[in-house]
């Protein structure tokens, strides 16, 4: 049965959608089969990953708002083994929209049941936002990832965050549901800034053992890459970061 992993963080900035590409893609670089749900009106991922939003018919927005079919919602990249579904502009009507459905955190999860046995992964990139689409999301997860920025306001944030968890953790048990951290993944450290060391010692002081060993350093084809529709791993597989993403997917196999 297929892993599902959101990569969330209220704060916007701060790798998430970086993440949900190219973690993807590595672990498409291992054989995996992956299906990444782009859940952020501002289609960040569904773009970096070379698909445009006019030739986009069926996306996020229906899954969650409508009867659709998960396959339906299904695209092909131009890795066959890794899938996308892509999100729309529409979603920021989600809340309004679905203000008086009953059970309305646990329209995703029982979607993606469908499809949990067809893929190893599946990644669901999260807005820069504590509601509904997140709610969502972490219903329908196995674990999270929390990428955090190497940066002074990245701890609030953090904070945050896991209280956030910690309140899902609770009301997913009671459904006989859990959730893991799948760990902290401290991103864009820049190796200029001795200040980027402090935080990043200071979050691994607090979180000793939901830290990842790999570190994702600032790089700029991590940047570049999604201008070409490709991740890293395809657009420069010997770069530093293609590196350190490849690093993080081991480091997410290992621990299973
Ligand atoms: N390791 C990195 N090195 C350099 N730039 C990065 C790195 N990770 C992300 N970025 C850049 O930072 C910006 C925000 O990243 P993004 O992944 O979109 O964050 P989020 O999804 O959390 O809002 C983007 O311009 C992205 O290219
Ligand atoms: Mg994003």
């Amino acid at each position: 049965m297929g892993k599902v992993i959101a990569i969330a963080n209220q704060k916007g900035g701060v790798g998430k959608t970086t993440t949900a590409i190219n973690l993807g893609a590595a672990f498409v670089n291992e054989q995996k089969k992956v299906l990444l749900i782009d859940l952020d009106e501002q289609a960040n991922a569904t773009i970096g990953l070379g698909l445009s939003r006019e030739l986009v018919e069926a996306t996020s927005f229906d899954l969650l708002s409508k009867d659709m079919e998960i396959d339906d919602t299904i695209y092909y990249t131009i890795d066959p083994l890794f899938h996308i579904i892509p999100a729309s502009i529409k979603l920021s009507g989600l809340e309004t929209l679905l203000m008086e459905h009953t059970n309305k955190q646990l329209i995703l999860a029982a979607k993606i049941a469908k499809v949990k046995d067809e893929y190893d992964y599946i990644l669901l990139d999260c807005p820069p936002s504590v509601g509904i689409i997140v709610d969502n999301a972490l219903f329908a997860s196995d674990s999270v990832i929390i990428p955090v920025e190497c940066e002074f306001f990245a701890y609030d944030a953090l904070t945050q965050m896991v209280n956030k968890i910690n309140q899902i953790q609770k009301d997913k048990k009671k459904l006989k549901g859990s959730l893991l951290i799948e760990g902290i993944l401290l991103t864009k450290l820049d190796n200029r800034n001795v200040f980027g060391y402090k935080i990043m010692d200071k979050i691994q002081e607090l979180f000793p053992n939901r830290t990842f060993k790999t570190i994702i350093n600032r790089s700029s084809h991590l940047q570049e890459a999604p201008m070409y529709g490709k991740s890293v791993l395809k657009f420069a597989y010997h770069s530093r970061g293609s590196k350190e993403y490849r690093e993080l997917a081991t480091e997410i196999i290992q621990n299973k």
